[in-house]
């Protein structure tokens, strides 16, 4: 997972600071709903968040945002990248990074590799296992006034209890931009995936009805069952790729749910390793 964070984390000399306090808060939601979405659950978007795309909050289109890789780092992380098809795609590079400080980020720390992919991704997001996640994307709070610009969020999904969990969310920028740009970092960030934000509204009200429903007597009686199975053999069109560049599996379009399963494969395997033993840790070791 290292060579991913230092991709988000590492692209220039300055690094990366927290702007301001985290904001806390807490939903009746199991924990794991949030480890789950930042795994790599990119095709609710085109559902769940429409509305976000109809006042210009974010701006890559629906179909353009699924094209990307989805990637299991290691047992239990997992991330996803908007990614346009080639280079020459227009569009958000280094996640909508001002131009000004996209020109500092450089290979001396990453290598090449490791900037390439992050110039070309519109999008990152994943989740360190077991309840900490990060996402970088270009928004904006008010798309009339204000072009997106990269927004940086780090969180933890601390549960209180099966059903209650208290999310604490940093905003994080580059250290080399100027005030207005942090300024502008953060508003865009309170604006969309903050308790008050138009992308986390749309998010907790699913994870507190998945679970809710997930405990009522009809679940229990008509014996449901969730739906994880995108992206295996001849479900969907998310298929493995052999040229990834970087560590773990990769898969090409995000239209796939692997990441979700290796998200609770891992988890199932900690819970029922007896105490002293871990899971297998990596994927050779499987
Ligand atoms: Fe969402």
């Amino acid at each position: 997972m290292g060579w991913y964070l230092d991709l988000v984390f590492g692209l220039n000399e300055h690094g990366v600071e927290v702007l301001g306090a985290p904001q806390r808060f807490v939903i009746d939601a199991n924990w794991k709903s949030g480890a789950d979405n930042f795994s790599g659950d990119d095709y609710h978007l085109g559902t769940l968040h429409k509305s976000v795309w109809e006042i210009g909050a974010f701006p890559i289109s629906f179909q353009d945002n699924m094209m990307g890789y989805h990637i299991q780092a290691s047992p239990g992380h997992s991330l996803s990248f908007s990614m346009a098809p080639n280079d020459d795609e227009p569009g958000p590079k280094f996640f909508g990074y001002p131009e000004r400080i996209a020109e500092t980020f450089t290979s001396d720390r990453i290598s090449e590799d490791q900037l390439n992919v992050a110039r070309r991704s519109r999008v990152f997001v994943g989740n360190v296992f077991p309840n900490f996640s990060i996402l970088a994307l270009p928004m904006t709070e008010d798309g009339a006034n204000f072009p997106p610009t990269a927004v940086l969020t780090i969180r933890t999904w601390q549960p209180v209890s099966e059903g209650k969990v208290e999310i604490w969310n940093w905003f994080c920028g580059y250290k080399n931009m100027n005030e207005e740009e942090k300024q502008r970092s953060y508003r865009a960030g309170l604006g969309t995936f903050s308790m008050g934000g138009s992308f986390e509204m749309d998010d907790t009200e699913p994870w507190i009805t998945v679970g809710r429903t997930g405990r009522s007597t009809a679940a229990e009686v008509l014996d449901f069952k969730l739906n994880y199975q995108m992206g295996m053999p001849g479900i969907g069109i998310g298929h493995p790729v052999e040229d990834w560049v970087g560590p773990g599996k990769a898969f090409w379009t995000r239209y796939e749910e692997g990441v979700q399963r290796n998200l609770f494969k891992f988890y199932l395997d900690i819970m029922k390793a007896q105490p002293g033993e871990w899971p297998p840790l990596t994927f050779d070791e499987e």
